[in-house]
């Protein structure tokens, strides 16, 4: 079994003081837990890494960013780069999320560039891929996810500089998880196409995001092929963040 991963991405949340406080409680919580049995990873907006990095400085959670722009630098309005968000204490960087994708237009190759940015920076990946509701009801989820995996991924991924988040993007924020069943269905899928990309593929961790909150965090983490959650909503509060990354155990 590989270590769990429980990430937590903030989105477009938080303002400095909520921000701050939310990472402490967890920072002190987490150094308290010498037993932990799972790996915690803030991703606050851009705004915040730097104040939520010093408060979480020397508990053990882990810092990330939310996107990268697939240069080091330039005229790019807007946007930072991987080896500003190292800079930062950052160590980890999502890509690909479908609010990304939809939003920003950010198609396959695009999503494989930024994740090339993020492992030139010395950083790891979270790439995001996962099947709309219309794609899950024409019966093409495995297919949809296996061309992502197929374009997102770029030729120099390792176990130890990439992770894949498998969000269903109907499941996203909307209280609709995956069942058991699928969840364990469409992870396996991944190991096996990731064997075709990556020497190490079985020690690769997949997470599965989408609604996961306390409830149905146990279940969910132990599916096969589960090897952590990337989580929205429920990782704003701390006690249910914690609950989710107490579910591992
Ligand atoms: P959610 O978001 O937990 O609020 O559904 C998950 C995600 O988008 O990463």
């Amino acid at each position: 079994m590989l270590r769990k991963l429980i990430a937590g991405n903030w989105k477009m949340n938080g303002l400095k003081a909520e921000g701050v406080a939310l990472a402490r409680d967890l920072g002190i919580r987490y150094a308290e837990d010498e037993d932990a049995a799972f790996d915690m990873l803030i991703c606050p907006p851009a705004t915040l890494i730097d104040s939520v990095g010093e408060v979480i400085a020397g508990s053990g959670i882990l810092l990330g960013g939310q996107d990268c722009h697939s240069e080091t630098a330039g005229a790019h309005t807007g946007d930072v780069s991987a080896e500003m968000l190292a800079d930062l204490g950052c160590s980890w960087v999502i890509v690909g999320h479908s609010e990304r994708r939809q939003d920003h237009g950010e198609i396959d190759l695009a999503v494989a560039e930024k994740a090339k940015a993020v492992h030139r920076a010395g950083l790891c990946a979270i790439i995001c891929i996962g099947e709309t509701e219309a794609e899950r009801a024409a019966g093409h989820a495995l297919s949809i996810c296996s061309r992502q995996l197929a374009g997102s991924i770029p030729t120099n991924a390792t176990a130890e500089n990439t992770v894949i988040a498998y969000e269903p993007v109907w499941a996203i924020g909307t209280g609709k998880t995956a069942t058991a069943g699928d969840v364990a269905d469409v992870h396996s899928h991944i190991r096996a196409e990731l064997s075709r990309k990556i020497a190490d593929a079985d020690k690769v961790r997949i997470l599965y995001g989408g609604s996961v909150k306390p409830a149905n965090a146990a279940e969910l983490m132990s599916v096969p092929n589960v090897d952590g959650a990337l989580v929205g909503g429920a990782s704003l509060k701390a006690d249910d963040f914690w609950a989710i990354g107490q579910s591992c155990a």
